[in-house]
């Protein structure tokens, strides 16, 4: 997200904005979860922020059961009509809901609990603990980064981006959504605080991008209240082919960072 959340960061039309152009993950990512928690057929997995399911879609084949639980319908819906897994049930609800979900899937029954690109909307420290007790022997908990932002990579053509940006919201942009080194330690520290085992990974991968991706990808990561008007967003898409068009072909290196607590 580019600025503050407020209530609805991700209602509406930045919901489909979501489900279009935001990356979804490599199975080399359920592997690494499968492995570190040693995922099985009979397993329960609780998808905490899951958005529009991107991590959902690739955990279900692996596992007996997935909850997709996020905070806002928007994304609910986008999640259940993108996702026809028969094993999923989705979920109104945000991490300060799990201490009333406790007594319903009970002490030590979810495999793993994952929280992609979401943890920093959360009380990670109250949620680590939280989680614990609802895990299994060798389960645990996983908190997933899909990349840097678009507009923060360290390549010209981010740089440029950010200029476009940072004109259009008339502010500096440098929110990174946990991305960053220091989130990543504070994260692990944390984990290591409440008792788990920590293990980090980063799963690489190289891919091409279209402006129409990057334009769907900004929108993707502005709130309602700053998604321009749709007879806008061709110009700001237009923009941004402008200012991207020195660089010639586009990709991105893709990093997925993958860091596990286990019980
Ligand atoms: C950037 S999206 C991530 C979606 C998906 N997991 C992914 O990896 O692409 C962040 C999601 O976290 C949800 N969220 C925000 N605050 C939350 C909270 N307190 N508890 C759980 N989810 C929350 C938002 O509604 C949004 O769907």
């Amino acid at each position: 997200m580019l600025g503050a959340m407020t209530e609805s960061a991700f209602g509406g039309e930045v919901s489909e904005y979501y489900q279009r152009f935001r990356r979804g993950y490599p199975d080399a990512v359920a592997d690494a979860l499968t492995t570190s928690f040693a995922l099985t057929r009979e397993d329960v997995v609780l998808d905490l922020g899951c958005g529009t399911g991107q991590l959902t879609r690739v955990l279900a084949p692996r596992v007996g059961a997935v909850l997709g639980m996020d905070p806002e319908p928007a994304m609910l819906a986008q999640a259940r009509a993108a996702t026809p897994a028969p094993n999923v049930s989705w979920l109104l609800g945000a991490d300060g809901d799990l201490e009333a979900l406790t007594p319903v899937v009970g002490p030590g029954r979810l495999a793993a609990v994952t929280v992609a690109q979401a943890l920093h909307w959360m009380d990670h420290e109250r949620l680590f603990t939280t989680v614990r007790s609802l895990l299994r022997p060798g389960g645990g908990i996983a908190v997933v980064t899909n990349g840097e932002p678009l507009w923060l990579q360290d390549t010209a053509w981010s740089a440029a981006l950010r200029e476009v940006l940072s004109s259009f919201l008339g502010t500096p942009l440098h929110r990174t959504c946990g991305t960053d080194s220091a989130s990543q330690e504070r994260y692990a520290d944390a984990l290591s605080a409440a008792g788990y085992v920590v293990e980090s990974q980063v799963i690489s991968y190289d891919a091409a991008l279209s402006i129409d991706e990057i334009a769907g990808g900004v929108f993707s990561a502005m709130s309602p209240a700053q998604l321009p008007a749709a007879e806008e967003r061709p110009a700001f898409t237009e923009r941004v082919r402008e200012a991207l068009s020195p660089f010639g072909p586009l990709r991105e290196q893709v990093r997925v960072r993958v860091l596990t607590g286990t019980r």
